[in-house]
């Protein structure tokens, strides 16, 4: 008999699909900036769940939070869920991701993935609505954290993932957090449905994607952007260190090419320094909503931090998200 936690091929009924309240072990990941209300509504409407970026929600796409969640509301019936980074380096910052998480629950949403730092307190308050948390890390300490803190699933972000990636391949991840015995889901290097598959055979109860629903219609993204997507190949994949002052996953254009992949010296000295390394990361973190929201944005391409994972090598042609997502569904049943 197998566990609960994996998928039963014929019903796609997993730990996360029961969680979530959805139909198809899918979640389009949160992205910054490329989270637009109709890709997070398209998804969830064909039977998967998108994710609300906050920032993206508000300052990218110019939505109040609040009636920004009522437009996506508008477009579909079903559940969607938010994302909380909740690395509490500002004050602010953590009295504006208490207010979103409060005004989401509000609004009925009842699935949420947070990133980096202690869940706890989203766990105590998703918990009390009758909510699910699931916890994105890239390796078991993080897992142990994010389970002693009360989490119900764990995103499990592998080395060919797009965004901040993992050090680990998705089969050791499953090997390292398998034992903790939380459903995990599969975020990183799934392009296609046959990637799909082999994630919920290995014992996955879910795949999160980023970068193959970057190439729909109903992304907001430029259209040079997307077209980027389509072209590339895994290995036009590099980590650049110059957006965030860690590593992000993006394609290898000339513009990337001239800026080099490293912070420069100064950044460098400053992220070394007790002091100096918190501003750095502030004076990163202004500068890199600012750059990626013009990136995804300008259609001349010039000026490129096109953001994505090694699951390029699978995405072929732009698909509506619906499509993608039914497209899977069948590969799962068929
Ligand atoms: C453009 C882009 C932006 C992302 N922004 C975020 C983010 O704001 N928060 C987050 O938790 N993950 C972010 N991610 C990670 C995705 O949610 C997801 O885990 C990842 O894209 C999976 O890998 P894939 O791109 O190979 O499918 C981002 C990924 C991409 C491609």
């Amino acid at each position: 008999m197998p566990s609960s936690r994996f998928a039963t091929p014929s019903t796609m009924i997993t730990a996360l699909t029961r969680n979530a309240g959805i139909e198809v072990p899918l979640i389009c990941g949160a992205m910054y900036p490329c989270s637009n209300p109709e890709l997070v509504a398209a998804v969830s409407d064909a039977g998967g769940i998108g994710i609300v970026q906050p920032i993206s929600l508000t300052y990218v796409h110019g939505h109040e939070f609040r009636e920004g969640l009522r437009y996506i509301r508008r477009l579909t019936s079903k559940p969607v869920g938010m994302n909380a980074l909740i690395e509490a380096s500002s004050r602010r910052y953590h009295e504006r991701m208490v207010e979103w998480v409060t005004i989401a629950l509000e609004e009925g949403v009842r699935f949420f993935i947070t990133s980096l730092g202690n869940p706890r307190w989203v766990c105590d308050r998703v918990h009390a609505a009758g909510g699910h948390v699931y916890h994105d890390v890239t390796e078991r300490k993080w897992g142990q954290k994010g389970k002693d803190a009360g989490v119900d699933g764990l995103i499990a972000v592998n080395r060919r993932a797009g965004g901040h990636a993992g050090p680990k391949s998705a089969e050791t991840l499953l090997e390292e957090l398998g034992p903790l015995g939380l459903p995990l889901v599969c975020a990183g290097g799934i392009g296609d449905a046959p990637d799909f598959v082999a994630a919920l055979r290995m014992g996955y109860a879910g795949v999160q994607m980023g970068t193959r629903f970057i190439a729909t219609p109903e992304c907001r993204a430029s259209a040079v952007y997307k077209q980027a997507i389509v072209e590339a190949d895994e290995d036009d994949i590099v980590l650049s260190e110059r957006i965030t002052g860690v590593p992000v996953a993006v394609i290898n254009t000339p513009y990337i090419q001239r800026m080099g992949l490293k912070a420069g010296p100064l950044a460098r000295w400053m992220l070394r320094g007790h002091r100096t390394k918190h501003w750095m990361r502030t004076i990163y973190a202004l500068k890199s909503i600012w750059q990626l929201k013009r990136s995804s944005l300008d259609e001349t391409g010039a000026k490129d931090y096109w953001q994505a994972g090694r699951s390029v090598a699978g995405i072929r042609e732009i698909e509506p998200a619906g499509g993608i997502v039914k497209r899977f569904r069948d590969a799962v049943s068929g």
